[in-house]
């Protein structure tokens, strides 16, 4: 059989050097304190299949938020320690890596947070999500490099099989469900058929009923917030029955398919145009398009679910009428450019973003000529130039610019004209003092 490259090794060639040195510290630190130290979970999971991704999370037997801050000290690193979660990260630069005790948890009920205490090793990976998941290495170099591995997550990665560790696994933190999507998304884990049956059951039993809104949206946010494809998401949501644990008549239509084929090949265009505006809320926007189909009473009431707050809410609830409403305008022929720029600089960069991913191939090339052309138009002129020539400061004077711009926007003049225009333009009007 080939020989396995240990994980150690492969964190060492894979890490970066500011993760090392934090290693290098943390595993000195921890051997003067005679606690043992692991690194655990997705960085295992990744290393071993090719895909590490830059997270380490490391685990001690003992203080790890202390470990954490006497390294941070040592290093001259920054420490920030989640005291909710008995976790620390320590950085250098950009690279980070994150410390905890191992814990030991029990549930009092389903889908309510654990209570935690101190524990081993082996109970800290038995609080664990899936098999997968549950691998741990030894960072002490005496103690050997082997896999310390009590649920078969090897074999259950060389299989792409996501198995959770017992029954209620589901029940306990239907939040696991949701994981499972976000990691079959972005690998080639697939849940295996009991997992399946599991889910069924749990969803039977209603445990997502159970969730708190803020646990919910904050996984819809990890999962729907990807760069993978959320077609085969959503695709998967509606296989497991997830969407009416939504709302009830939520399903994925072929209205929300063609939106979100749209929307890739808007995403595609969109990196290669430089969105300098606020970067969008790319798992609102797929919400949004999900939502889409359903009443109003249904968006206000799943947002409510989900405790989506202020904007975002409204944008949910509000959004599809206001969006054809803006949409329609685009949309009408003869259009001065000026308009657009005005319609598209008060909208959302989400809405750009939709608008962008319009089935109205004219509304398409207004957006992508704004976001090329329109609104980087600058004016040769400021307020100054008005000043020196004798008017008074006021709000005349920024409504000058106002009609320069629009003019220069509309092809009406050239760069030098724009002096001329804004002087015709304060002459002609009564408003100017
Ligand atoms: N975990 C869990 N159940 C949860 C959340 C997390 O069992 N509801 C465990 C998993 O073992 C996971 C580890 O905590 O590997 C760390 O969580 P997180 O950083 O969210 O996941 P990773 O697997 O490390 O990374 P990602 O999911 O982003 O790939």
């Amino acid at each position: 059989m080939k020989q396995q490259t240990p994980v150690a090794t492969l964190l060492r060639e894979q890490a970066t050097r500011g993760q090392i040195k934090i290693l290098d510290a943390a595993i000195s630190e921890a051997e003067s304190r005679r606690t043992p130290i692991y690194i655990v979970g997705g960085a295992v999971r990744d290393l071993l299949s090719g895909g590490f991704a830059g997270d380490l999370d490391l685990v001690t037997e003992g203080d790890g938020v202390k470990i954490a801050r006497g390294i941070a000290a040592n290093l001259g690193a920054r420490f920030s320690a989640h005291k909710r979660f008995g976790t620390a990260t320590v950085s250098l630069g950009d690279s980070y890596v994150d410390f905890a005790s191992a814990r030991q948890e029990s549930y009092s009920a389903p889908a309510v947070l654990p209570s935690v205490g101190p524990g081993t090793l082996e109970q800290d990976l038995a609080r664990r999500d899936f098999s997968v998941n549950a691998m741990a290495v030894s960072l002490w170099p005496n103690q050997g490099t082997e896999l310390i591995d009590p649920f078969n997550g090897r074999s259950d990665l060389d299989s792409n099989t996501l198995e959770v560790l017992h029954p209620k696994s589901f029940i306990d933190d239907p939040t696991r469900i949701l994981r499972a999507i976000r990691l079959e998304s972005k690998s080639a884990l697939r849940l295996s058929s009991q997992a399946v049956d599991l889910v069924r059951d749990a969803l039977q039993q209603g445990v997502f009923d159970l969730l708190s809104g803020d646990r919910l949206r904050s996984e819809i946010e990890q999962l729907f917030d990807t760069p993978s494809d959320i077609r085969a998401i959503v695709t998967r949501l509606a296989e497991l029955y997830l969407l009416p644990t939504l709302s009830p008549t939520l399903a994925f239509t072929s209205t929300q398919m063609e939106w979100f084929e749209r929307l890739a090949m808007a995403r595609t265009a969109l990196d290669s145009m430089n969105f300098e505006t606020k970067p969008p809320t790319w798992w609102l926007i797929y919400l949004f398009v999900l939502t889409s189909t359903l009443e109003h009473a249904e968006r206000v009431g799943l947002a409510r679910r989900l405790s989506i707050q202020s904007e975002q809410a409204e944008f949910l609830a509000t959004g599809p009428e206001k969006f054809y409403k803006l949409e329609s305008e685009l949309g009408t022929p003869d259009l001065p450019p000026h308009r657009v720029d005005e319609i598209l600089r008060e909208s959302k960069p989400e809405e750009v973003v939709l608008l962008l991913a319009s089935g109205n191939f004219a509304v398409r090339n207004w957006v992508t000529k704004w976001q090329q052309e329109l609104r980087s138009v600058a004016l040769a002129i400021s307020g100054e130039d008005l000043l020196a020539e004798g008017f008074e400061p006021g709000p005349w004077i920024g409504r000058a610019l106002d009609a320069v711009r629009n003019a220069r926007l509309d092809g009406n003049i050239e760069t030098e004209a724009e002096l001329e225009f804004a002087l015709d333009h304060l002459a002609s009007r009564s408003d100017r003092n």
